[in-house]
């Protein structure tokens, strides 16, 4: 008798939780169309990204998804093609990993592309090795923030040409484990295996990503270019799952996950919403607007970080 009452108390609780988390799930109600526009979905050929580029699709717009297997992205490319009748939709390889891939990317896009309407720098790892990339710097921020960072500013001069243009940045609530950000430990300088942390760099990665979102809204006032960041929810994608602590997580919060069109809600929300025409700067989730935590909101910390991201990408050299 009492196991069945325990049984049923817990049931009723994870039931309410679960239509909780339902009814709070924000949904973007814009039906805007987008034929004639241009988007960029990075990492579009999986979970919250293939959705994204999904919904772009069937909205008209031509649909370029950034991706780092070949495979994969023609695969997806193929998969929205016959799911949207849009056949406007093309795989381009990028490897944010790599500062030479987002170089050639960017240059191959100001070529082929005469406009570019929505960027969404979507495309994330977490639980990367403790290792360094081809450029010297460590393989999670630099997939995570520097390859998107120096992406951005290498499209800055196409979306201006643009304007009104937006640029979307999938960050996450994860933002918050990365305290406070030590400028001479970006690259875990003063790590060891031992030390590592894949959860705080993880959690740096993000934080870094909102922290671009404040410093890119400054300097883009006046052009018609806005910029917005947003956490997507936690949704059971493919993100960590090599991570054995990650894959648990993942299995006991299913019931409460969102699917990965539910995850994709905000970022389409941002990338389309006509009442954010004007809005720039801010950070989303449930597609509202939210306060980030107090490190992310520092606009002496972005502007740090931009100055720094700017040197270790060798931005100045390469523009
Ligand atoms: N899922 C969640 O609960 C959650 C929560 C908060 C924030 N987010 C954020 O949401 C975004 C999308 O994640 P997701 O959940 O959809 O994960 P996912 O299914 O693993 O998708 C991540 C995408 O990023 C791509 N990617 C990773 N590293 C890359 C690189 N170096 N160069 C180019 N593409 C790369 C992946 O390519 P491959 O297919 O080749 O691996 C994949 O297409 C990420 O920024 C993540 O941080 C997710």
């Amino acid at each position: 008798m009492f196991l069945l009452a325990f049984l049923i108390i817990n049931f009723t609780f994870a039931f309410l939780i679960w239509v909780y988390c339902k009814l709070t799930c924000g949904v973007c109600r814009s039906s805007r169309h987008l034929v004639g526009k241009t988007v960029i979905v990075t990492g579009g050929n999986g979970g919250i990204g293939y959705e994204t580029a999904k919904d772009l699709a069937a909205r008209g717009a031509r649909v370029i998804l950034a991706c780092r297997n070949e495979t994969r992205g023609l695969t997806a490319k193929d998969q929205i093609i016959s799911a949207t009748g849009n056949p406007d939709v093309h795989y381009r390889h990028l490897d944010l990993a790599s500062l030479e891939s987002v170089r050639s990317f960017a240059d191959n896009i100001l070529k082929t592309d005469k406009r570019l309407d929505v960027l969404v720098n979507n495309a994330g790892c977490y639980g990367s090795k403790f290792e360094k990339s081809e450029d010297g710097l460590l393989l999670e921020m630099q997939s995570n923030h520097f390859g998107p960072f120096l992406l951005t500013n290498l499209l800055l001069p196409l979306l201006k040409s643009s304007a009104p243009s937006r640029i979307v940045n999938v960050s996450s609530y994860g933002h918050n484990m990365g305290g406070v950000i030590d400028f001479d430990n970006l690259n875990a300088e003063k790590e060891t295996k031992e030390t590592y942390s894949q959860f705080k760099v993880y959690g740096i990665t993000k934080l870094c990503n909102i922290l671009m979102t404040v410093e890119l809204e400054r300097r883009l006032r006046g052009t018609g270019v806005t910029t917005n960041s947003l956490h997507p929810g936690v949704i059971a994608t493919g993100i960590g799952a090599h991570v054995r602590l990650m894959r648990l997580i993942v299995f006991l919060l299913t019931p409460f996950c969102k699917t990965a069109w539910e995850g994709a809600q905000t970022t389409i929300h941002l990338a389309v919403a006509p009442e954010l025409s004007d809005v720039s700067g801010r950070y989303f989730r449930d597609c509202r607007e939210v306060k980030p935590s107090k490190a992310a909101q520092d606009t002496e910390l972005a502007r740090r970080l931009w100055d720094e991201s700017e040197r270790l990408v060798e931005l100045q050299i390469t523009t």
